[in-house]
């Protein structure tokens, strides 16, 4: 049986991307951010997954305000970079798990969540800087990826009880995959940013760290709090954060008797561009 091994949480701003693109990662500034993914990278080598699932937002680039799917699947067989307004970044294409999609989206829509399945899909940097930052620059990226997109940008947005068991449907999904695949689930987005209006660069250090603190320890009583909260303190694209529950919801021990999970990493740091930058890496036992 396919299984989930870890989860990886991490923001996904641009400049990120576009400090690797332009080979500027040893600048002071940016050493500082990628000081904190020099683990992550080493890990990545190390333990390798056949599949990332990865849970992410679209930011206006393969959906618009015509069509607005809360949950989307891609069940591809291979994704494109999107081109956000300076052509596609240079990085590979996603090559997707047409069969572990599908079956994805039938067990978990049977579970009672109504996915939209997406055939042909473009990925921007909610996708590929995550990619980037745990992998580096290769030829070719390491393993296959399942694009999983959240609705964070245009409202209403899912709570963060639906996607905390939505993960769970997704565990499930995956532990009854009939091949033994290992399975990463990450969560991206966030951390504190808000990228418009009178509080544009708003920033919360104490919110993220408690954010974080209870994400690994708590995440079921983390998943109450409502949207409005993540909006207030963490800012107006502070909300991206209920993503990271989707993948928490998938560690074993969102059901009962499951071990919690080893954290093997954890990486804060301000600024990127107008953002706080937080990453975690947690392990199943
Ligand atoms: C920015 C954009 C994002 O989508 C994000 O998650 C963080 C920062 C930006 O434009 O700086
Ligand atoms: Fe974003």
């Amino acid at each position: 049986m396919a299984r989930i091994t870890a989860s990886v949480y991490t923001s996904h701003v641009p400049a990120i991307g576009a400090a690797l693109d332009h080979g500027r990662t040893h600048e002071p500034y940016w050493q500082k951010v990628f000081s904190g993914y020099e683990f992550s990278r080493h890990w990545m080598r190390e333990n390798p997954p056949d599949v990332i699932f990865l849970v992410y937002n679209d930011h206006a680039n393969a959906f618009s305000l015509e069509i607005i799917p809360t949950f989307a699947i891609g069940t591809a067989a291979e994704f494109a970079v999107a081109d956000e307004g300076w052509g596609p970044r240079p990085v590979p294409k996603v090559i997707g798990h047409p069969e572990l999609a599908a079956h994805i989206a039938q067990s978990v829509i049977q579970q009672d969540f109504d996915l939209t399945i997406v055939n042909r899909m473009e990925v921007d940097h909610g996708l590929t800087v995550p990619l980037s930052l745990m992998c580096g620059q290769p030829a070719a990226w390491p393993c296959a990826v399942i694009p999983f997109a959240v609705n964070v940008v245009q409202y209403p947005v899912p709570s963060g009880r639906r996607c905390f068991n939505l993960g769970k449907a997704i565990r499930k999904a995956v532990g009854s995959y009939d091949e033994p695949l290992k399975v990463q689930v990450w969560g991206t987005g966030g951390m504190s940013h808000q990228l418009q209006g009178p509080r544009a660069g708003l920033i919360n250090r104490e919110w993220d760290n408690a954010f974080l603190d209870e994400l690994i320890a708590d995440p079921e009583r983390l998943s109450g709090r409502p949207h409005i909260d993540y909006v207030r303190e963490a800012g107006s694209e502070g909300i991206e954060l209920v993503m990271w529950l989707i993948a928490r919801g998938a560690m074993n021990d969102s059901e009962p008797g499951g071990k919690p999970p080893h954290v093997q990493h954890r990486f804060y740091h301000v600024p990127a561009s107008n953002t706080a930058v937080g990453h975690l890496i947690l392990e199943n036992r």
